[in-house]
């Protein structure tokens, strides 16, 4: 978590780093801080609370002159959130200023041996030690002690790093914890994630494990831990700069919602060919994924739950048995992993702590790992075996919503040509799945135009205390995300049940009002479900149901139906999360609550 940004050039660096961390608030917003070299001395200003406090004591950055400077928006860990804790860190000195992202591990152990030297620290952060140490081996080479500095710290970091002495040069350096570097006519920038960036340049280099940075305004040179100088490609990024603005919605989350039909769109036509599946980056032959034993997925949050979903998805089309798990239990159980199986790691980010040691394991325990992923050159896709990207642009909403239903696409994808692949359908079959695909951008339009009927139900519900969620199969997979969707943006608490699962104690918990959610869109299973409505109704719940068109006899146990258009039975996730989404989102806005920046999360959880 946290954000960093820098800035080295012709213009005021205040108001270009101000801009750069309110596009990275997502991964932190509950203290920020600047520190900008005026030409003598370098001034720190840091305030707690939302972005919006700093830019307010610094008058968006105009009392804080200079062309050199280093921002940072918090997600705390180390130590509350307050001004004494916010970054920049600097040295005793105050000649050495550092901004932090990732967890220094050894840092106690750092912080004993520099006290006993005679440093003396003011907070409670692990992030204090950087600067220290940094000062410990400073002889008037900033890249020679950088580099000694990495080579004893242990944990993640990206960091941006200004010295006194030093004034036409930034320093950064990352392991584990992302960080983009880039370049215009203006001068060089460094930042955590594309957007910061976005509004300045659009050509960026991606820094790899231990590597170092150093960028004056018109250069900028890259060095392995030890110091030697490095070549580095640059990439172009081809995200529209609007995507990172809100574009006249009230909220991102609103806005990404609505970009749902595009994204399905942009996942899905680039892989359909001639009738077919094409997944090129698959780099798997037929006879690969036939010799497949299991696949294994493991993600964290939504990214959970669209393996979930997968798995009934893989499991039903391809008949190959799938396991599902959440990436920080995965990685502690000691798993069993072959070389015949094919671990499918999800992440929006790329950079999800959990998520990242999961592939890694897998990749000890020799197997193939495919990542589904939404960030270029994040992390998780660049250390894969292949990477399906789904193509969801900038998703600033800290609650997931379009990467979410750009994941299950590509799961969907996955399933159809391993199923056609081991031939468990046939090409007709194939097709079939391919136009219910096709059709789904359409029919989620078209959810989309009832947003107000949502919202309407939704000011019914703001206060709400419980709200649990029932499904069957992948319904339960649905309700699941619908149920994270609330609780994570109303504060309402709420479950997710597997619907037959809810008389083993949870029932009991039903009142009188109380609102359940049942979705119910699996032929096989609707029966089941309707009768666990019926329940939870005798118990005095307020029934609402998502169901397909055409499923009218569910008003005899609902009492409030939203119904969305005929599908593949495995793809009705895509379409039943929709009114769940708006329902999560209008709660949110009825509460008046802070929809895109829910309390104490972060989008990007770079540590554990
Ligand atoms: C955070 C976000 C969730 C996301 C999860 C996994 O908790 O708030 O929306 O699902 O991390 O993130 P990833 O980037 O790996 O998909």
């Amino acid at each position: 978590m946290c954000g960093i940004v820098g800035y080295i050039g012709k213009q005021q660096a205040a108001e270009i780093i101000l801009n750069g961390l309110e596009k990275l608030e997502y991964r932190g917003y509950d203290s920020a801080g600047l520190a900008v070299f005026d030409g003598e001395k370098i001034n720190i200003s840091k305030s707690v609370g939302r972005l919006k406090a700093l830019e307010e004591l610094t008058h968006g950055g105009e009392t804080m002159p200079g062309n050199i400077g280093i921002g940072h928006t918090r997600w705390a860990t180390h130590g509350e959130p307050s001004e004494t804790n916010a970054h920049p860190h600097l040295n005793s000195k105050g000649t050495i200023a550092v901004v932090h992202n990732g967890i220094i591990e050894n840092y106690i152990k750092l912080r004993n041996k520099l006290t006993k030297k005679g440093y003396e620290f003011k907070s409670e952060t692990d992030t204090e030690v950087i600067p220290q140490l940094i000062d410990y081996y400073y002889k008037g080479d900033p890249l020679e002690a950088i580099s000694k500095v990495i080579h004893r710290v242990e944990g993640s970091y990206s960091l941006g790093i200004i010295f006194e002495d030093h004034p036409g040069e930034i320093f950064a350096a990352r392991k584990s914890s992302p960080l983009i570097v880039g370049k215009n006519d203006s001068g060089s920038f460094i930042g955590s994630d594309v957007p910061a960036l976005l509004k300045y340049t659009r050509k960026v280099y991606y820094i790899g494990e231990e590597e170092i940075v150093r960028l004056t305004p018109d250069e900028i040179n890259f060095y392995d831990a030890d110091g030697e100088e490095i070549e580095k490609q640059i990439t172009e990024i081809k995200w529209d700069a609007n995507a990172a603005e809100k574009g006249g919605y009230d909220h991102f989350m609103l806005k990404e919602i609505f970009e749902e039909p595009k994204t399905v769109r942009d996942t899905l036509n680039p892989r359909i060919r001639d009738g077919r599946v094409m997944i090129e980056e698959l780099n798997m032959t037929d006879e690969e994924i036939r010799d497949l034993r299991k696949i294994v997925i493991v993600a964290c949050g939504s990214a959970y739950h669209v393996g979930v979903s997968a798995r009934y998805v893989l499991e039903g089309m391809a008949r190959i048995p799938v396991e599902v798990d959440v990436a920080s239990e995965f990685r502690y159980r000691n798993p069993i992993l072959s070389k015949d199986e094919l671990v499918i790691v999800i992440s929006q980010s790329g950079e999800t702590a959990d998520t990242l040691e999961a592939l890694r394991l897998a990749h000890s325990s020799g197997c193939k790992v495919l990542a589904i992923v939404n960030v270029v050159g994040s992390s998780i896709a660049r250390e894969a075996d292949s990477v399906m990207y789904t193509w969801a642009g900038p998703e600033i909403s800290v609650a997931t919503t379009k990467a979410y239903s750009a994941q299950l696409i590509a799961a969907y994808l996955i399933a159809i040509k391993f199923a056609y692949a081991r031939d468990m359908i046939s090409s007709a079959e194939m097709k079939e799945y391919i136009e219910d695909l096709k059709k789904l951008p359409d029919q989620i339009d078209l959810l989309l135009g009832g947003k107000e009927r949502m919202q309407r139900f939704a000011n019914r519900y703001v206060a709400a205390r419980d709200v649990f969620y029932i499904g069957r199969g992948i319904d339960y997979a649905i309700a699941l995300e619908g149920s994270l969707k609330l609780k994570e943006i109303s504060y309402i608490h709420s479950e997710a049940y597997a619907a037959g699962e809810l008389k083993h104690g949870t029932i009991s918990l039903i009142e009188d009002g109380t609102l359940v959610v049942s979705v119910a869109t699996q032929k096989d299973l609707y029966q089941k479900e309707i009768s666990n409505m019926v329940e939870v109704k005798t118990r005095g719940a307020f029934v609402m149901a998502v169901t397909n068109e055409g499923n009218s006899e569910i008003e005899k146990a609902a009492d409030y139906v939203v119904y969305i258009p005929e599908t593949n039975k495995y793809f009705a996730n895509s379409l039943a999360i929709i009114p769940l989404q708006l329902f999560g989102y209008y709660i949110s806005v009825g509460r008046g609550l802070d929809v895109d920046h829910p309390r104490n999360l972060a989008k990007s959880v770079t540590v554990e």
